[in-house]
C-alpha cells in the first residue's frame, strides 16, 4: 500500500487537520512515511494567515517536485488547507507538477482522491467546493501516532469565523461559522478518554462564538459554556482547554466558567491586536482597549494565577507611532505570559489590503521589534516568577529534543521539563520548579513526590 508523508504548517487547527486526514488514509490502509522522500504522496498543509507562510509551502513544493524529477521519482503531491482553498487551480498553472488541490470543506475526501490519482484514473485534482456539513467530518483520530498525542488531543468544534476583521483571510479559507453539535463533540470527547486521552483542548478559528445561531442561551449560558459544561461531565477526563477564542466572547458566563469548572484550565489565549482604540476600529474587532483590560481584569479575580497569552498585529494599515505606543503600553498594564507578535501583511481581497497608508516595512520590522524586546521581557519575569513553585503538570512524554527529558504543560499552559520515565506519562503529578530556560521551566518531582 502507498505511503503518505504529510508536512504541516500554521495553527493548531491546521495539525488537527492533518492528523484527521493521516488517521483516514492509515485507515484506508496507507503508511506514514518518515520522510519526505520515501513517501509515494506529499501532502503539504497549507496557511495563508500570512504571506510569508504561503511563500514557504510554496518553495517546499518547488523543491519537492524538482528533487523528485531529479531522482526519477514518481510521487504524488498535494496541497490541501487554506492556501488551496484561497488560490484553488492557480496554484497548479504556478505549480504544474502538483496533483492536488483539496479545500478546507474537503478533507474527508483525501483517500478517494488520492486513490484515483495513484491508480493513474485521474490526472489533476481540484475541489475547493463548499460542502455542507463538512464541519462534523474532522472526527478521526490517530492516537497511536506519537507517544504524546495520546495524552492530550485536539477536537474540532466548528468551522470558519463571521467576524470579518478587516486584516483577516479566514472567512475566505474556512467560510462561514458552523458548528457541530454538543451530542456529536461529546461522543467524540468521550472515545477519546475511553482511549487515554486526558486534556482535550476545543479547537475552532472563533470558538467563543460556538453554536451562536443554533444553541439558545439557557440559564444565561452561551452555547460554548454550555459544551464545556457537557464536556466537562466526563469521567476520566483532566483537562480542557479552548483556542483560539474572540475576547468578545468572554462574557460573564465564560469567566465564571473558569471558576465553576475544575477541569478548565487557567489559561485564556486574549488576541488583542492593537492597544489603540482607533485601529481596533478600522480593524473591525468589536472591543475598545478599556473593554481588553477589563476582560483580563474578571479573569484574574475569578482566577489569579490564570496565564494569559495574546496575538499582536503590529504595522496595521494607518498605524501611527502614537497607536503604537498605545500597543505597548497596554502590554505593560496586562503584562502577558507571552505574546506571539506579527508583521501586519495584506491578504488579497481582504478591506485592510485596500486601506491608505500602507506602513512601510521597515517599520513595522522596527515595531515588531521593540514589541518583541518589551514582551520578552515581561514573559521572562513572569518565568522566573515560577522559581521555587510547586506547580501540577499533565506529563506528555519523552521531550522531542532530549529523550531522557520528559515534558508536562502546568494548568496555565507553561511547558515543564523533567527527569522522567515512562512510567510518568499520562499521570497528573506535582513538580518543584528549580530553574527557567526560554520560555520553559524545569521541575523536580522528586522533591514533592515521594
Ligand atoms: N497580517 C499579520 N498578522 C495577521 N494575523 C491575522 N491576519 C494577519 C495579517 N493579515 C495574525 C493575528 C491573528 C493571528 C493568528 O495571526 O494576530 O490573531
Amino acid at each position: 500500500m502507498p505511503s503518505v508523508y504529510i508536512k504541516t504548517y500554521g495553527c493548531q487547527m491546521n495539525e488537527r487537520d492533518s492528523e484527521a486526514v493521516a488517521a483516514q488514509l492509515v485507515a484506508k490502509g496507507y503508511s506514514l512515511a518518515k520522510s519526505e522522500s520515501a513517501a509515494d504522496v506529499v501532502l503539504l498543509n497549507t496557511c495563508s494567515v500570512r504571506d510569508f507562510a504561503e511563500q514557504k509551502a510554496i518553495n517546499k513544493m518547488r523543491n519537492l517536485v524538482g528533487t523528485a524529477r531529479s531522482e526519477k521519482r514518481d510521487q504524488i503531491v498535494g496541497f490541501m488547507g487554506c492556501m488551496a482553498q484561497s488560490r484553488g487551480r492557480e496554484l497548479i498553472d504556478q505549480l504544474p507538477d502538483v496533483d492536488l488541490v483539496l479545500g478546507t470543506q474537503k478533507f474527508h475526501r483525501a483517500a478517494e482522491y488520492l486513490d484515483e490519482l495513484l491508480a493513474g484514473k485521474r490526472d489533476k485534482i481540484v475541489d475547493v467546493a463548499a460542502e455542507a456539513k463538512s464541519e462534523a467530518t474532522i472526527r478521526e483520530h490517530l492516537l497511536n501516532g506519537s507517544a504524546k498525542t495520546s495524552v492530550s488531543a485536539f477536537v474540532s468544534i466548528m468551522q470558519g469565523c463571521n467576524q470579518h476583521c478587516t486584516f483577516c483571510i479566514v472567512p475566505a479559507t474556512r467560510g462561514e461559522e458552523r458548528s457541530r453539535t454538543i451530542p456529536d463533540i461529546v461522543a467524540e470527547c468521550r472515545e477519546l478518554v475511553a482511549r487515554g486521552v486526558r486534556e482535550i483542548t476545543l479547537l475552532g478559528q472563533i470558538v467563543t462564538s460556538f453554536g451562536r445561531r443554533d444553541i439558545p442561551a439557557l440559564d444565561g449560558k452561551s452555547g460554548f459554556v454550555q459544551l464545556l459544561d457537557a464536556v466537562h461531565e466526563i469521567d476520566g477526563l483532566e483537562r480542557i482547554r479552548f483556542t483560539s477564542p474572540h475576547p468578545k466572547g468572554y462574557g460573564d458566563d465564560l469567566v465564571a466558567a473558569y471558576a465553576r469548572l475544575p477541569k478548565l484550565c487557567e489559561s485564556a489565549h486574549l488576541p488583542l491586536q492593537s492597544g489603540s482604540d482607533r485601529i481596533l476600529k478600522q480593524m473591525h474587532r468589536g472591543y475598545t482597549r478599556e473593554k481588553f483590560l477589563g476582560i483580563v481584569e474578571k479573569l484574574r479575580r475569578a482566577k489569579p494565577a490564570i496565564g494569559i497569552t495574546t496575538d499582536i498585529i503590529v504595522g496595521f494599515p494607518g498605524e501611527t507611532e502614537e497607536d503604537f505606543e498605545l500597543t505597548l503600553s497596554l502590554c505593560r498594564e496586562v503584562q502577558f505570559d507571552n505574546a506571539y507578535i506579527f508583521k501586519y501583511s495584506p491578504r488579497r481581497d481582504t478591506p485592510a489590503a485596500g486601506m491608505p497608508d500602507q506602513v512601510p516595512l521597515e517599520i513595522r520590522e522596527e515595531r515588531n521589534e521593540r514589541l518583541l524586546n518589551l514582551v520578552n521581557e515581561i514573559a521572562a519575569l513572569k518565568y522566573d516568577a515560577f522559581i521555587g513553585r510547586q506547580v501540577e503538570i499533565l506529563v506528555e512524554g519523552p521531550s522531542k529534543k532530549n529523550a531522557a527529558r520528559y515534558t508536562g504543560r502546568t494548568r496555565c499552559n507553561r511547558i515543564v521539563l523533567f527527569d522522567g520515565s515512562a512510567r510518568h506519562q499520562g499521570q497528573l503529578m506535582d513538580v518543584k520548579i528549580e530553574r527557567t530556560g526560554s520560555f520553559t521551566l524545569y521541575g523536580d518531582p522528586a522533591v514533592v513526590n515521594l
